[in-house]
């Protein structure tokens, strides 16, 4: 393998199921915050409910709309598990596998982006980070919320929808749970939106992460960045590999 030999990091499902997520949070977001008719929460100024709601024909429509896009967002992960099974256990059992030096890595990398790496050099601060597997720790960290937050965002969303066709004389706890579902609702997708300015700015705007963002669009990245970037990934038995073959589907 030569430096600039491309390794493949994310297979074709990856990609679709990436991009998919990506735009259906969009979509969710925008109609989801124009749900939201209350003038404290305006998160787009006061006028931006009317709009939509007059875009797509009234509030009722608007949370069909969104209720028709959550189911399609959830389905979507449903489809890909059962497409790439190996590939969602593999991003499953890494995001959510500790490594030794993953606070050290966090710590270190929190202090280079804070202080630029120079500064915390002047100020005598080690900054090797340890070394990383497929993900950084700061990448699984944020993975994790992202996924935790996704299944808190679906249940809550899946109760607020069924709640209009459930009887409170019958399910009473049902029903006692909604306005618990709309606060998780709220709190998971502020979270998840919080972590998405990180994730969209170390993804897409910083330079050093720009291979990996190409990765998201082309499927690999070269050895070089796999190295110096991801090296106990590219180390290990098959790297490039391991969840995904040459062509770019589940092995
Ligand atoms: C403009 C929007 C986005 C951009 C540019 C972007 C970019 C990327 C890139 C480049 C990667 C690959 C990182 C790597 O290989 O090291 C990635 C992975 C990931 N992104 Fe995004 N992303 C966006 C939106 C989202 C959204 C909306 C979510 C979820 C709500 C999300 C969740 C994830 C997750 C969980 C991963 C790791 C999974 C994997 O590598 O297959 N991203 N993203």
């Amino acid at each position: 393998m030569t430096y600039t030999t491309p390794v493949l990091r994310h297979s074709r499902s990856d990609r679709i199921i990436h991009w998919m997520n990506a735009l259906l949070w969009l979509l969710l977001s925008a109609t989801g915050i124009a749900l939201v008719d209350h003038p404290e929460l305006a998160v787009f100024g006061e006028a931006y409910p009317a709009f939509v709601r007059s875009l797509v024909g009234g509030g009722a429509t608007l949370l069909r709309l969104h209720i028709t896009l959550g189911c399609l967002w959830a389905a979507s992960f449903i489809i890909y598990a059962v497409v790439n099974g190996k590939g969602a256990a593999f991003f499953l059992r890494s995001v959510f596998t500790p490594q030794q030096g993953d606070m050290t890595w966090l710590a270190r990398k929190s202090i280079q982006m804070t202080f630029g790496v120079s500064a915390a050099k002047r100020l005598g601060m080690r900054l090797d980070l340890p070394p990383q597997g497929y993900y950084n720790a700061g990448q699984r960290a944020l993975a994790a919320l992202i996924v935790l937050g996704c299944c808190a965002v679906a249940a809550s969303g899946a109760v607020m929808a069924l709640a209009p066709s459930v009887s409170a004389a019958e399910h009473p706890v049902f029903v006692a749970c909604v306005p618990w579902a709309l606060l998780v609702h709220h709190f998971s997708v502020g979270f998840i939106i919080a972590g998405l300015f990180i994730h969209i700015y170390m993804a897409a705007i910083a330079a050093e992460e720009r291979p990996a963002f190409l990765s998201m669009l082309i499927g690999t990245v070269p050895a070089e960045y796999a190295r110096n970037a991801h090296p106990l990934w590219i180390v290990a038995p098959g790297a490039g590999s391991q969840h995904t073959t040459a062509e770019g589907e589940a092995s």
